[in-house]
């Protein structure tokens, strides 16, 4: 099915995606410098854009840059005085990510923060900085209930929660599948069913990118 998956998917980038030069670029450093192609795509780009647009949302938080393409999309989205603050634990994403940010005029907009996602988090905490309207949760999935923990710290009423690749393939469902990958999800499912004042549903998706899925929470 990964071909007709595909296909489509190409379908829907070339009828509703318009070029974006600064988008390309960051795509074609990062594979450039080979890094795993684990960006969202195109359509899934538009989504975080389209929901940040909808929430009003003007500070946004994500964890794991990658080469920020998906940095460059919510930056896009946001309005001149929002900030969107970016995670990442890896020197050479963190200076490609510049690198592209920096190509996009975009900076001003965006606030890169190198180091291990969770002591970033606990030190934004510990900063008290204003909550975050919208959170992108993309990093390293063993740690997703950790993240979960920690962001809600720097949520308030009405901040909405994206986490990405919570199905893999199929594979959440699966108790005797002990991947740490798959593991970090479901615990990170588990723990936004029991939490009261989150509302949270999951989507699955298929696409460009294979099988996966994504949660939203409504924090209440
Ligand atoms: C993985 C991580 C991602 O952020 C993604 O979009 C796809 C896959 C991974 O670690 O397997
Ligand atoms: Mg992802």
């Amino acid at each position: 099915m990964q071909a007709k998956w595909t296909e489509n998917d190409l379908f829907l980038f070339q009828h509703l995606i318009q070029e974006d030069a600064d988008l390309e670029n960051a795509l074609e450093q990062s594979h450039k410098n080979q890094f795993p192609e684990h960006e969202v795509s195109k359509t899934q780009g538009m989504l975080l854009s389209i929901l940040i647009r909808m929430s009003k949302s003007k500070r946004v938080l994500e964890l794991g840059t990658l080469a920020g393409y998906s940095t460059i999309w919510m930056a896009k989205a946001i309005p001149d005085d929002g900030v969107v603050v970016s995670l990442e634990s890896e020197l050479d994403k963190y200076e490609l990510a510049s690198k592209n940010i920096l190509c996009t005029g975009l900076q001003d907009r965006v606030d890169l923060i190198c180091g291990p996602a969770a002591q970033s988090l606990q030190k934004l905490i510990d900063a008290e900085v204003e909550p975050f309207d919208f959170i992108f949760i993309d990093a390293d999935k063993p740690n997703n209930p950790l993240y979960l923990r920690l962001c809600l710290q720097l949520s308030h009423s009405g901040t909405v929660i994206f986490g990405d690749n919570v199905i893999r393939e199929g594979e959440l469902c699966n108790a005797e599948n002990k991947d740490p990958k798959v593991m970090g999800v479901r615990q990170y499912i588990q723990d936004l069913g029991s939490c009261e004042h989150l509302d949270s549903t999951a989507i699955q998706t298929v696409g460009i990118k294979g099988y996966d899925g994504f949660t939203l929470t409504f924090v209440k």
